[in-house]
């Protein structure tokens, strides 16, 4: 019998609903938050209004433009976690209130689940997916982990941040070049025109799988402010040079890792996934690094590496199929875990 599942994104600023029927995408809308440019990072609370606002056009948009009713849905998934309180609460208790009112199940999907899964939206029937079990490297503004995905419900990190995400050492950095927030697309613009040796930034020295960027972004600071004492217009005469050589940087540091994940961990397929999925250096240095081990690389399409809902109800599917469903008492929860 054919299943039609709504899934709700609201972990951080991106209100999103999407439809997947059969395991299908027929729509994926996304509202992004424009109110947070003003302060150069994500307002929590600004963040929970907005959705607030969003969530009921967003629905029903994404339902107009697959042509469903409310009445067709199967069971409807949200977002559980981790992200931001304030903002969950309001996709988790949305997708309560109309599943009480449809009288139909509730799916909970786990965001890091979400992104490692996100390989398997399909927008046609009978595309390939990955193999489990497979390596994923999920870089986004909250998360830098390495995560072996050995199936849907079953998945470990084996490595992750200890202090910024990949995606904050590139806002961050970008900011203090008084670039627009988020940065990190304006930082791989920028980059394709600079040259990546031309500036030496630090690096972690961590012996196990986890990330650091807080020392990256502390020597990128300590350059500029060296810089500055000297040249005003220091930043923007190098701003192409700084950006290449940061973003050259990040793309090390991750690298690394992934390597030595490799090396304990080789599957044959690996993914990647999170908003820094997007950048043009991290598609090309990872395509590279499977191409010359023989590994499938999963390199997502770009509308499926920030924060969505299709990924939200591709997730929910495999739950779905195995009926399990979440008791409407289930609260959201913050904090990173699998
Ligand atoms: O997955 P995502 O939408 O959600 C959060 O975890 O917030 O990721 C957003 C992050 C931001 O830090 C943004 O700067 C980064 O992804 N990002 C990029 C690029 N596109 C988005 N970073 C580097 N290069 C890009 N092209």
């Amino acid at each position: 019998m054919s299943d039609v599942i709504l899934g709700i994104e609201s972990s951080c600023d991106d209100t999103s609903a999407a439809v997947v029927r059969d395991g299908v995408l027929l729509s994926n809308v996304i509202a992004s938050q424009s109110v947070h440019e003003a302060y150069g990072g994500v307002v929590p609370e600004l963040a929970s209004r907005a959705h607030q606002s969003n969530v009921v056009p967003v629905v029903h948009e994404a339902l107009r433009q697959a042509g469903v009713s409310k009445e067709d849905l199967s069971a409807i998934a949200f977002t559980r976690g981790p992200g931001l309180l304030g903002s969950l609460l309001v996709g988790v208790s949305f997708a309560k209130g109309l599943a009480i009112a449809l009288g139909i199940p509730t799916i909970d999907v786990n965001h890091l689940h979400a992104h490692a899964l996100a390989q398997f939206i399909r927008t046609e029937p009978d595309t390939d997916v990955p193999e489990f079990p497979f390596l994923c490297l999920l870089v986004s503004g909250g998360n830098s982990q390495i995560i072996l995905v050995k199936s849907p419900f079953d998945m470990e990190i084996l490595g992750q941040t200890i202090d910024d995400a990949a995606g904050e050492a590139f806002d961050k950095c970008a900011k203090v070049m008084g670039l627009p927030y988020p940065g990190g697309p304006h930082i791989d613009r920028l980059a394709s025109e600079g040259d990546p040796k031309a500036f030496r930034f630090a690096k972690p020295h961590i012996p196990n799988l986890d990330y650091s960027f807080s020392g990256l972004k502390t020597s990128f600071l300590y350059t500029l402010r060296d810089a500055l004492r000297t040249d005003p217009d220091f930043i923007e005469k190098r701003k192409a040079d700084l950006a290449a050589s940061l973003q050259r940087t990040i793309i090390e540091i991750l690298l690394d890792k992934l390597k030595l994940a490799y090396e304990q961990h080789p599957t044959a397929h690996l993914a990647i996934g999170g908003g820094v999925s997007a950048n043009s250096g991290v598609r090309e240095a990872v395509a590279r690094f499977c191409s010359q081990r023989g590994i499938k690389a999963w390199i997502p399409e770009r509308r499926f590496t920030t924060d969505n809902a299709a990924m939200v109800a591709t997730a929910a599917r495999f739950k779905y199929l195995k009926n399990q469903f979440c008791p409407l008492s289930l609260p959201p929860f913050a904090r990173v875990s699998l």
